[in-house]
């Protein structure tokens, strides 16, 4: 009696019994709301570590944390120019593992813009933007802005020196955009200058409005991933999709998002793969050890190391240099040549090139291959502009003291 009581109540949560066969392996996936974002079965190319780094997952992982966390700080912050800096005061001596909290959120929203990046270099290096995945990487495209902007709003809300010089240098690069740059600084600013008026709406960009966006881009992506069949992966053999093109059997309706090169042209395949696996153990396992192993090195890097906290912000005590956040100080460098090539020519360039790589790479070959030699050209630019902006940042960080001069760290 006791028993089919446990039973039926294991019975109306889940639909499936122990994932001992293909059926009840199938309906684990396929039954459950968050694993449904999965299909039953994955290529074994596309679960390998090394293929995909798990960068895409990360960003995602990072992404709930820093919901989770921002939801308690939220608990404890105002925002107020004379109650914000209290608040994070309060949270690092007088609330129980605020300090903790404060850095959880911290070094998982640069751990995210860190793996953001690294997850569109492994979609740019793996070709993975070609078709049917070009709209995917436009996505992506907004996926990282966003994230940058998710980012750059909360830079100010801890209210210290360092938040509010950092947004003011960055809002005045905003500044230099063409035509609409001063309007965008007065809209996002409330006003000329940072002040009341910015740190609410940085505050409601940064709690509600961005992350309500970034999860509709976000479930977007997902959606498309699935719907282009899958994790990207090599062109399947040439013979066999002869076969399947001079077969007499009418294709199936449903495409699988391969791509087989016959003649140096691509072909979209209507056939399941071969090579797959069930995502229910394979994947999924994958799945959580990565993500037990993130938590562990975040909750690492969060126990020894602290957000910094400055002393509360003075419009009249400009610090210098006035750096803007880190991942902006490449164009701060640029900046410190050009208002026009930093704050206007760079950046729009950068946006535009990006959102239309996938339609003027042409070049059908070097799919689901890292680095691959059919098309050195294309990676020749990217690792330019790449290491560029990788060089810059550097110099911005560490090598640029007082007026912006050169300086050396050591
Ligand atoms: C919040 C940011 C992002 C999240 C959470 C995210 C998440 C993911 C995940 C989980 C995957 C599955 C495979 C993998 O892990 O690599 C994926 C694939 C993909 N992502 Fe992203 N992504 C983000 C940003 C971007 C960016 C910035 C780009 C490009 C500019 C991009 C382009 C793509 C493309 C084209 C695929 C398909 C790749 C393939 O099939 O191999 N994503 N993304």
């Amino acid at each position: 009696m006791k028993k089919n009581i446990f039973a039926r109540i294991w019975r109306s949560v889940f639909r499936h019994g122990i994932p001992d066969t293909d059926m009840n392996r199938s309906l684990v996936v396929t039954s459950n709301i968050f694993l449904h974002l999965h299909p039953v079965k994955v290529r074994k190319h596309g679960i390998k570590f090394w293929y995909t780094m798990g960068f895409g997952g990360t960003s995602f992982l990072l992404f709930i944390i820093l919901v989770v966390t921002g939801a308690l700080l939220m608990l404890y912050y105002t925002p107020v120019p004379s109650e914000a800096y209290r608040s994070m005061k309060d949270l690092n001596y007088v609330v129980s593992f605020g300090e903790f909290q404060r850095n959880l959120h911290r070094w998982a929203a640069h751990g995210m813009v860190i793996t953001v990046f690294l997850h569109a270099c492994r979609v740019f290096y793996t070709a993975a933007y070609k078709p049917p995945r070009e709209f995917n990487w436009v996505i992506g495209v907004f996926l990282l802005l966003i994230t940058l902007g998710l980012s750059f709003t909360g830079y100010l809300l801890p209210w210290d020196q360092l938040s509010f010089w950092a947004i003011t240098v960055g809002t005045n690069i905003v500044g230099y955009a063409p035509f609409i740059g001063e309007k965008l600084k007065f809209l996002l600013l409330g006003g000329n200058t940072v002040g009341e008026g910015a740190l609410l709406r940085f505050y409601v960009l940064h709690c509600f409005a961005l992350p309500l966006l970034i999860s509709i881009f976000m479930a977007i992506h997902f959606w498309r991933i699935r719907k282009d069949g899958g994790i990207s992966g090599p062109p399947v053999e040439v013979k066999e999709v002869e076969t399947e093109l001079h077969s007499e059997k009418p294709a199936p309706e449903k495409t699988y998002g391969l791509m087989a090169l016959v003649d140096g042209e691509s072909f979209m395949v209507k056939k399941e793969p071969e090579d797959t696996v069930f995502t229910w153990p394979h994947l999924v396992l994958r799945e959580l050890l990565w993500a037990m192993l993130v938590i562990n090195i975040l909750v690492l890097i969060s126990l020894y190391f602290s957000a910094p906290l400055e002393e509360m912000a003075n419009p009249y005590k400009t610090p210098n240099p006035a750096k803007a956040p880190w991942y902006f100080l490449g164009l701060q460098e640029l900046v410190h040549y050009s208002a026009f090539l930093g704050g206007i020519l760079v950046p729009t360039l950068a946006i535009t090139a990006l959102i239309i790589l996938p339609y003027i790479d042409r070049n059908p070959r070097g799919e689901g291959v890292w680095f691959s030699r059919e098309r050195q050209w294309i990676q020749i630019v990217f690792t330019v502009c790449v290491v560029a902006l990788i060089v810059l940042t550097i110099i911005g960080v560490f090598f640029r003291g007082a007026n912006w001069s050169f300086v050396v760290p050591w």
